[in-house]
């Protein structure tokens, strides 16, 4: 479903709805003519990301969303009103419903319509050429969570441009801010990858022009991959009228995971898409679920100029953990989850401990133990390591503790010769976002 195929329903109604007057069928028009408007609010709430279960609840957003924000007149909601009622008068009251009402109604419904179409074709969402989206940077693992927790950032993040083409296939035009170093075939770049395996399952040929913008560097642990698969998948999406929902989206995201590092893990790709603080329960079969964190909670992420390769950063670790060390970490992967959940920052604190994986990962991290004391030291209430690292990240109470967390971390890198870039943040409950379109 999308939102063209939901309009044009509107304007199969419509053509019924005239049909039926014509013919003298007055009970079978006046209930198209409601469906016509009906569906016109289907595509007006669809395209807010809007889902109702009722035609009540329909009609209800509709008012909050375009009546009351003046971006639809006064007039429609009366269209609405009136139309609804004479379909509803029609479908249980057996007194013949007379050609003036009918007449009546499916004007209504032309005017609804009219001022539907309107609207979404100066908002580009009858046909949509162009689209600028982004996707946000994420932190995964966040201490206790290997591959199974993860939050998105407001900055950095990678931003995508897409263009239809006549022709069929995928080409990537550019690419800026990689030096150079990320493959320029398709079938090899996380951010197209993505796109063709979506075209091939909704079975379309449309040619589609890429340009790709890095805004972070790569192997860096910011989740830079996963932001380019998931602003590939999310504005071709919308680019063709968004025909999967979001939560669809994830496992062609965690295939551009698989392209650029080997294992399609969803803890980066997973809160980039879908915003938030992302748990991933099991991968087989995906369950993903969002957990609400403190609104005071705030994330400084530190990159030190290194660079550490995710594939080589999974490989280094072990395959066997010892019983006592999947205890600690279970009772922290509770408590950090508890603790969020609770806004109690002590416990979020106290379980912002890896015992499993950041100590053999560290290694690759120069300075990791003085620049984990240094957040800890100036109020973090936890600091470990961003992804597979190098970057590493602190979660503070309130902004100003995490900026100067921010500060004596890149100091301490700082006291080796390292220089750094570092973001403070909210966790983004947004995900990825449209810029432009036309
Ligand atoms: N969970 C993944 C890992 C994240 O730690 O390898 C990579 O960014």
């Amino acid at each position: 479903m999308n939102s063209l195929i939901i309009f044009q329903k509107a304007e199969d109604c419509l053509q019924d709805a005239t049909d039926f007057l014509e013919q003298g069928r007055y009970e079978a028009s006046v209930n198209r003519a409601y469906y016509s408007i009906f569906h016109c609010i289907q595509v007006l709430l669809w395209i807010e990301n809007i889902h109702t279960k009722s035609h009540e609840g329909a009609h209800n957003q509709f008012r909050l969303k375009y009546i009351k924000t003046g971006i639809f007149p006064l007039d429609s909601n009366v269209w609405l009103q009136k139309s609804y009622e004479k379909r509803r008068f029609s479908d249980y009251d057996y007194d013949d419903i007379i050609s003036e009402e009918a007449n009546e109604s499916v004007e209504n419904a032309k005017n609804f319509f009219n001022i539907t179409y309107q609207f979404l074709s100066q908002n580009s969402h009858l046909s949509m050429n162009y689209i600028k989206a982004f996707a946000p940077a994420t932190v995964a693992n966040v201490a206790c969570g290997f591959d199974i927790f993860g939050f998105a950032l407001d900055e950095p993040g990678d931003i995508v441009e897409l263009r239809k083409r006549d022709m069929p296939g995928i080409i990537i035009k550019d690419i800026i801010g990689d030096e150079g170093r990320l493959p320029r075939e398709p079938e090899r770049n996380a951010v197209s990858v993505v796109m063709l395996k979506f075209l091939e399952h909704i079975g379309s040929q449309q040619g589609i022009e890429v340009t790709l913008h890095k805004n972070m560097p790569l192997g860096s642990g910011m989740g830079s991959s996963s932001a380019s698969s998931v602003v590939g998948i999310f504005a071709i999406n919308e680019l063709l009228g968004r025909p999967l929902t979001q939560r669809e989206l994830l496992p062609f995201a965690m295939e551009g995971e698989r392209i650029a590092c080997g294992a399609a893990h969803a803890d980066n790709v997973g809160p980039a898409l879908l915003g938030g603080f992302v748990v991933i329960r099991s991968y087989s079969p995906l369950d993903v679920f969002k957990v609400k964190v403190p609104d005071e909670l705030f994330c400084t992420l530190v990159h030190p100029d290194v660079e550490v390769n995710t594939k080589d950063a999974r490989y280094i670790l072990r395959n066997e953990v010892s019983l006592k060390n999947t205890i600690s970490q279970m009772g922290n992967v509770a408590g950090l989850i508890a603790g969020l959940m609770q806004e109690d920052y002590d416990l979020v604190s106290r379980s912002m401990v890896d015992v499993i994986i950041e100590p053999v990962r560290s290694i690759l991290i120069p300075e990791f133990d003085h620049v984990k004391q240094a957040a800890l030291d100036s109020g973090a209430l936890g600091c470990s390591i961003s992804g597979a690292g190098p970057s590493m990240f602190a979660l503070s109470r309130g902004r100003d503790t995490a900026e100067r967390v921010a500060k004596t971390m890149s100091e301490a890198f700082g006291s080796v010769g390292i220089t750094t870039k570092s973001y403070v943040s909210q966790i983004n409950q947004q995900g990825p976002k449209v810029l432009e379109t036309a």
